[in-house]
């Protein structure tokens, strides 16, 4: 069955927000490293004996105004450095799926950045090993799934890219697929073709950022030379009406976060986002928070707000969450039975 097929009840705007809070939903579009609240840094720092060039976690706080993609990632990378052992990354996933699953999120598949911490002498195996300890007690103890997708940074070589996929071989069990993210404007998807492709023979799930800040162009080589299954953020879709096309007629979804582009100046506001122009032109895009502690909202806050903010309904809701659902890499009869859920709750929602 199609979204379109499922009759969603007319909900009044004031009651949207109850509504979108408590809906189960997927969060597919989140770097685990962008769960870091300062508060949760200064820990860490004190932990570790790190100094941080902060007085304060509110001296912190400050300092998170960005003009741009760049000017945040050097802010996400230096926080980053306090992550030095296992526990320190299991600590730090488990923070953030319990706050999920306390937004109604039972299933969350989380990007991580290795080269980040590998390049500080952090060794993979005390990333993912922390990290996917994370995501098997969350299943335990929050009653949700969770799994790990492996980025590679698009602003270093290919060849990097290929040392750390390599490190990361004996670990490819706790790993379901592999993305690309960090600066893109100058860093083309195609310029990884070569591990990709590799990653594709590995069997793993392949995902890439595109058009965030950077061309259509960038879209259409992560779908034509990369081979991704979903595209990250992919917003200047909409400057191309031949992509556009292409996106629909593929189904293929783009993992939205209105609040990450409201941050970085991709759109002057969340009013001007496009989000309703995608969904009504029948692209299967989601809603997802991408760095919740640095762009002032979890997933909860990026519904509500873009909702209140650009007129989207009761059945846009229903196909945002049901697209969460399907454009997830859990199999068939776990989708199935998420969907259920997911169908249920709309029926008994008043
Ligand atoms: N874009 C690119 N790289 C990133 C992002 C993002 O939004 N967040 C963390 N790394
Ligand atoms: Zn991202």
């Amino acid at each position: 069955m199609s979204s379109n097929e499922f009759r969603v009840p007319d909900v009044a705007r004031d009651r949207l927000p109850a509504l979108l809070c408590a809906m189960p939903k997927a969060e597919l579009h989140m770097h685990i490293e962008g769960s870091l609240e300062p508060e949760l840094i200064f820990s860490l720092a004190q932990r570790n004996g790190l100094d941080l060039p902060y007085a304060s976690v509110e001296e912190l706080r400050r300092a998170y105004a960005f003009a741009d993609l760049q000017s945040f990632l050097d802010i996400y990378y230096a926080g980053a450095a306090v992550l030095i052992h296992e526990q320190d990354f299991y600590d730090m996933a488990l923070a953030y799926l319990a706050r999920a699953a306390t937004e109604n999120v039972t299933h969350a598949e989380l990007f991580f950045d290795p080269q980040t911490h590998t390049a500080r002498g952090v060794a993979m195996q005390t990333v993912v090993n922390g990290l996917h300890r994370a995501c098997v007690d969350a299943q335990r103890q929050l009653g949700m799934t969770a799994s790990l997708i492996m980025c590679f940074v698009r602003h270093l070589p290919e060849k990097d890219a290929f040392e750390t996929l390599e490190q990361a071989m004996p670990f490819l069990d706790k790993i379901i697929g592999v993305g690309l993210d960090s600066g893109e404007v100058g860093n083309p998807p195609e310029n990884f073709a070569r591990v990709f492709a590799r990653c594709r023979e590995l069997g793993l799930h392949l995902v890439a950022h595109a058009g965030e800040e950077g061309p259509p162009a960038y879209i259409w080589s992560a779908l034509d030379v990369l081979k991704v299954e979903r595209i990250d953020h992919g917003v200047q879709a909409a400057k191309d009406s031949s992509l556009m096309q292409r996106l629909v007629k593929d189904k293929m979804p783009l993992t939205v976060c209105p609040l990450s582009n409201l941050k970085l100046c991709v759109f002057p506001s969340l009013a001007a986002h496009n989000l309703k122009t995608l969904l009504d032109a029948g692209i299967v895009a989601t809603v997802n928070s991408d760095d919740p502690a640095y762009f002032g909202g979890y997933l909860n806050e990026n519904f509500t707000q873009t909702f209140a903010a650009t007129g989207l309904t009761s059945q846009h809701a229903y196909t945002l969450a049901r697209n969460s659902f399907e454009a997830s890499f859990v199999d068939a009869a776990a989708k199935h039975g998420y969907v259920d859920r997911l169908n249920d709750y709309f029926e008994t929602f008043s």
